[in-house]
């Protein structure tokens, strides 16, 4: 289930929205967080997978040949943006566990707020697969554009982004720079506070997934 225009898609599955306000409180367990992450990202996953091409292949059922349909075309490319990325990354290779994985690590420098890169190792044949770019929290939106303007720089050409939290502001800027991207969410937020974080969100994902704080 889902709500969507051409550019966002939230998705408002029950089971996504009960687990997503679980993970919101502040008292929920690094544990707890994380398991309620990765339980969200297979339903994620479902939904961003939801128009991969098919195509038929002949296999012999116990019972007699038949004509099935198998995913067409490359393996999918996750690319998780570091380090919050990882926590959604699992739990789709999880339903996915032939797709190859990237990583872009960039931080946000805390006074300007704009994207820093400090790695990038992603799988060939971006322009012959499709991109799932994956980060829980689509803020300013200036990491997502500095992390897409890399993929496409090494050749995707079909790319999707997927978050949990979305802010209008990323949202919109996510939209300007990169019109051809659509956007899964689980949530669309109110609005950024002033020092880029979402509200009423649920805080430094990283931090809640990794237990840093
Ligand atoms: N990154 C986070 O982890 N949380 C926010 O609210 C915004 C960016």
């Amino acid at each position: 289930m889902s709500h969507t225009d051409t550019h966002l898609t939230v998705v408002t599955h029950p089971l996504v929205q009960h687990k997503l306000t679980l993970m919101r409180k502040s008292d929920a367990s690094t544990a707890s967080f994380r398991r309620l992450l990765r339980e969200i990202s297979l339903l994620l996953a479902y939904e961003v997978t939801r128009d991969l091409p098919v195509t038929m292949t002949t296999i012999d059922t116990p019972m007699q040949p038949m004509q099935a349909p198998v995913i067409e075309g490359k393996k999918l490319a996750l690319i998780s943006i570091l380090r919050a990325g990882n926590g959604l990354l699992d739990g789709i290779l999880e339903l996915v566990p032939s797709a190859r994985v990237g990583f872009v690590g960039l931080y946000r420098d805390p006074e300007t707020l704009k994207p820093v890169e400090y790695y990038f190792k992603v799988p060939g044949g971006l322009d012959e697969r499709l991109t799932i770019a994956v980060d829980p929290m689509l803020a300013t939106g200036n990491s997502s554009v500095a992390a897409i303007d890399m993929l496409k720089k090494n050749g995707a050409k079909d790319i999707i982004f997927l978050c949990l939290l979305a802010a209008p502001e990323g949202v919109a800027r996510m939209k300007e720079a990169h019109p051809d991207v659509p956007i899964v969410t689980a949530a669309l937020d109110e609005r950024l506070d002033d020092h880029g974080y979402i509200v009423p969100g649920l805080g430094d994902a990283g931090d809640r997934i990794f237990g840093t704080k």
